[in-house]
């Protein structure tokens, strides 16, 4: 396929599998971080890895943290010999506060510190809701909103509230139109972006600031696969996108990091749509999203 002509700025420079960059163009001071810690739930894979990645590359020293200990540790390796910064990779599950508050004690014990905290973990699926168990809808929103309560609150009581410190949450713009096939992670993003304000307004006196990301269509990402992103790339349905194409993993890092850095130092309770204009002008078109989701069963089988 001819890639057609682009206009506007350049793309900051993005690889779709779970590596580092291979080259990197600063767009921010490289020292806008220096010596801060970020916890970066989900970091071991697609948008959190590249958070971890970018902000390392800009000074800070991170924790990953996730489910799967194993690609935590092969990405930690990864990243430390991209960015010559430390990174620690530790287990925890979102659903489960022991989890979240031993890997806290950790970080503290490790770092001395903690700065930053992103709560980037979800699970996601295609399933309509009258095919979704009841258990298929609350697992999704014990790990997106519980998890982002969870890991703030125990970032909060055991740093946060006696230090400062600024928590970017990663959502989606699922729920602006009841996106099809959607409503389990639809509901749990809208929740968390509620929480987002909330938590701004309650933490704000003690230093801490409290805002979103909500990425659109995101290539060489697991969400991006699962929601079918393949084939409407194929399609060439980016057409529909003011800005007509994918994000990437680096521009959603890029967002993140201003939000997490002095740059925004003024700003809170805000969610910040980072998605080629995507929301307002996309199908949303329910026989479509069937039909890519009953293909995808059948080949499961
Ligand atoms: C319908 C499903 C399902 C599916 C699981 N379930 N997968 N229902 N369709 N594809 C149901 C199960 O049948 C079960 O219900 C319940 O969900 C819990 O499933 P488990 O497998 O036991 O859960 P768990 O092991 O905790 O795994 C959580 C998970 C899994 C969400 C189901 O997929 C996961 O770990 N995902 C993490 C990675 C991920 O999803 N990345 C994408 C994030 S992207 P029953 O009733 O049978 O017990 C994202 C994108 C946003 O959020 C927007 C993009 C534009
Ligand atoms: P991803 O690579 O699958 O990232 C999700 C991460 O969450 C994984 O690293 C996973 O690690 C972790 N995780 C899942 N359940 C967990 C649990 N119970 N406890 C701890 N960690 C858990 O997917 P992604 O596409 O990069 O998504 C990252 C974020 O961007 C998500 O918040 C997603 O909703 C948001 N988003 C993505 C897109 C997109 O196009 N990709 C669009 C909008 C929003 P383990 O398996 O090791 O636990």
């Amino acid at each position: 396929m001819v890639e057609p002509q682009r206009r506007g700025e350049p793309v900051p420079e993005d690889i779709g599998t779970d590596d580092c960059l291979t080259s990197y163009t600063h767009i921010y001071s490289p020292d806008l971080l220096k010596d801060q810690v970020a916890f970066i739930t989900g970091g071991g894979s697609g948008i959190g890895l590249r958070i971890a990645e970018i902000f390392m590359r800009h000074g800070c020293d991170t924790v990953i943290a996730s489910r799967n200990l194993d690609r935590l540790k092969e990405a930690a390796q990864k990243l430390s010999a991209a960015s010559g910064r430390r990174c620690i990779p530790l287990c925890l599950d979102v659903r489960q506060p022991e989890s979240i508050a031993a890997a806290v004690d950790e970080t503290l014990r490790e770092l001395g510190r903690l700065d930053i905290l992103i709560n980037n973990a979800a699970g996601n699926f295609l399933c309509p809701a009258d095919s979704l168990s009841f258990n298929g809808f609350k697992t999704v929103i014990e790990i997106d909103t519980m998890g982002t309560f969870n890991t703030s609150k125990v970032v909060y009581e055991k740093w946060f509230k006696n230090h400062g410190g600024n928590i970017v949450n990663i959502s989606a713009t699922l729920g602006y139109r009841g996106q099809g096939l959607q409503v389990h992670a639809g509901t749990a993003k809208a929740a968390n972006d509620a929480m987002t304000r909330h938590l701004a307004v309650e933490w704000g006196p003690s230093g801490v600031r409290v805002n979103s990301v909500a990425p659109g269509p995101i290539s060489g990402t697991e969400g991006f696969r699962r929601l079918g992103g393949l084939s409407r790339e194929a399609d060439a349905e980016f057409q529909s996108i003011p800005l007509q194409r994918a994000g990437n993993k680096t521009e959603m890092a890029h967002c993140t990091l201003f939000l997490a850095s002095k740059a925004s130092s003024y700003v809170t309770g805000s969610i910040l749509v980072a998605d080629g204009g995507s929301w307002m002008t996309s199908a949303n078109d329910i026989s479509v999203l069937l039909g890519f989701w009953s293909s995808e069963k059948k080949r499961d089988k």
